[in-house]
């Protein structure tokens, strides 16, 4: 009887032409770092390894698209590869379909893959009814050119400062070193936020009768109360990816190591900087369960031990700045959940030290300390387990959520060299949901 009635329903609403979504709660949201093509050797992430995920992911979303700051459109930020005659990734991506039909692919737009020179165009493209438009007709005729189910609006607002809890920590960190700033205060927050908000709601009116969807996706550090006025723009949006990581960063955060992407607070945390935090604020403010997608990193955040930090590794712990760059991903403070692995299982010299989390609250980390007999800096890493994104993924399917957004696939193990399965990350979360 159940049945009949669901399917009676669903006929229902198809006959409507409602949206019905089938990954209600279920969403293996999969970004991928396009760019990450030009990483050397073994890191070199091409179209085809995509295709072990894509049985895995239910929305692959190509990071990504800026915008021109004169004419307001959005553009490829790698011509060459994104649509170039030599590479054509935008065409290869969406053709992935075809394999896979299930699969939905979007585009996205920002993601701080837009040089941060010149993000103040974010800001002045949502000013003017005119700049608006021109953006929306670009990006229509992107979607529609290379056959994507959707756009995704990464949008690169001003940043918050660095914000410490300093009841403890005290006026020493204060004195030690001025972190990074971000000089600029934005004098048109409502007016940014209002712009949005409308910018939002007529892209849908015309991504709507095309049948493509919109998604937004809040990177790390934006302040959603300033600038997502959520109950007016959740309705126009199909999901909202929060990018629940990068609480603390090797930049952001160089004299203090720190989880980098918690669940819940811990002792003595700013109370906003974890997942749960910001799932709430949605919630509170209107934005269906359904519709809010817990983001997880691949990649680790990693920093230097010296003779100043703890022995003992736990965190908070004394740093000096970014760790070592990794072999594939080649960037000071961050390697991939490969590279991890590598030195998690390694018998030689350069052996990470591994704790788990057996609360299920605050993420996994490993170190190597500083060497005293030879000098050598030590590294901590705040990193993500298959364990630790199965956790997040549970709290998501507990709390009712939309399901899980891995960024992004080309730092996880897609190789499978940790343990012979590709995306052993991805994998993990979506056996939770
Ligand atoms: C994507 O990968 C490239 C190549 O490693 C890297 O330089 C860039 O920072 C990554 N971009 C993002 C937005 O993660
Ligand atoms: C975000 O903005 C709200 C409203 O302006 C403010 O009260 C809050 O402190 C801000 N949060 C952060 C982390 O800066
Ligand atoms: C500092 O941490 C304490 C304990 O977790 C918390 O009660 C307090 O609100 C925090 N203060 C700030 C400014 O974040």
């Amino acid at each position: 009887m159940k049945t009949l009635v669901f399917a009676v329903i669903a006929a229902f609403a198809i006959n409507l032409g409602a949206a019905v979504d089938p990954h209600e709660h279920n969403k293996v949201v999969c970004y991928w770092n396009s760019t990450s093509f030009e990483r050397p050797g073994p890191g070199k992430f091409q179209v085809e390894d995509l295709r072990p995920a894509a049985s895995l992911c239910t929305h692959l979303i190509y990071g990504f698209a800026g915008i021109n700051a004169d004419s307001h459109e959005a553009i490829p930020l790698n011509p060459n590869l994104d649509t170039g005659a030599g590479y054509a990734f935008y065409k290869f991506v969406t053709q992935l379909k075809r394999t896979f039909p299930d699969l939905k692919v979007y585009l996205s737009i920002g993601g701080n893959a837009d040089p941060d020179s010149e993000t103040h165009k974010y800001l002045t493209l949502t000013e003017t009814q005119e700049a608006r438009s021109k953006f929306i007709q670009s990006v229509v005729r992107l979607l529609t050119e290379y056959e994507f189910d959707g756009v995704d609006l990464a949008w690169e607002f001003p940043q918050v400062k660095v914000k410490k809890n300093r009841s403890t920590w005290g006026k020493i960190w204060h004195t030690i070193k001025k972190p990074f700033v971000s000089k600029f205060k934005d004098e048109k927050e409502e007016e940014h936020r209002n712009g949005f908000t409308n910018l939002v709601r007529d892209l849908k009116a015309q991504l709507r009768t095309r049948n493509k969807a919109l998604t937004l996706t809040v990177l790390p550090h934006v302040n959603a109360s300033v600038y997502y006025d959520a109950r007016l723009i959740a309705p126009n949006l199909d999901a909202v990816h929060l990018m629940t990581f990068d609480q603390v960063t090797p930049e952001r955060n160089p004299k203090e190591a720190d989880f980098p992407a918690p669940i819940y607070e811990s002792y003595n945390r700013v109370p906003q900087d974890n997942v749960d935090a910001s799932v709430r604020y949605w919630l509170e403010h209107g934005t269906p369960g359904g519709k809010i997608v817990v983001g997880i990193p691949a990649f680790a955040r990693t920093w230097k031990l010296t003779s100043d930090s703890a022995i003992s590794g736990v965190p908070p712990i004394v740093t000096d700045g970014p760790g070592a760059e990794g072999p594939h991903t080649t960037t000071p403070g961050l390697l991939s959940y490969g590279e991890v692995c590598a030195r998690l299982t390694e018998s030689s010299v350069g052996r990470l030290r591994r704790v788990g989390d057996p609360s299920k609250k605050y993420g996994s980390y490993a170190y190597q300390p500083y060497n005293s007999d030879t000098g050598a800096d030590g590294i901590w890493v705040g990193y993500e387990d298959p364990d630790t994104a199965g956790n997040k993924a549970s709290y998501a399917k507990a709390k009712g959520l939309g399901g899980v957004a891995i960024y992004d696939l080309s730092t996880d193990d897609f190789r499978g060299t940790c343990t012979g399965d590709k995306f052993p990350i991805v994998r993990a979360a979506k056996l939770k949901l």
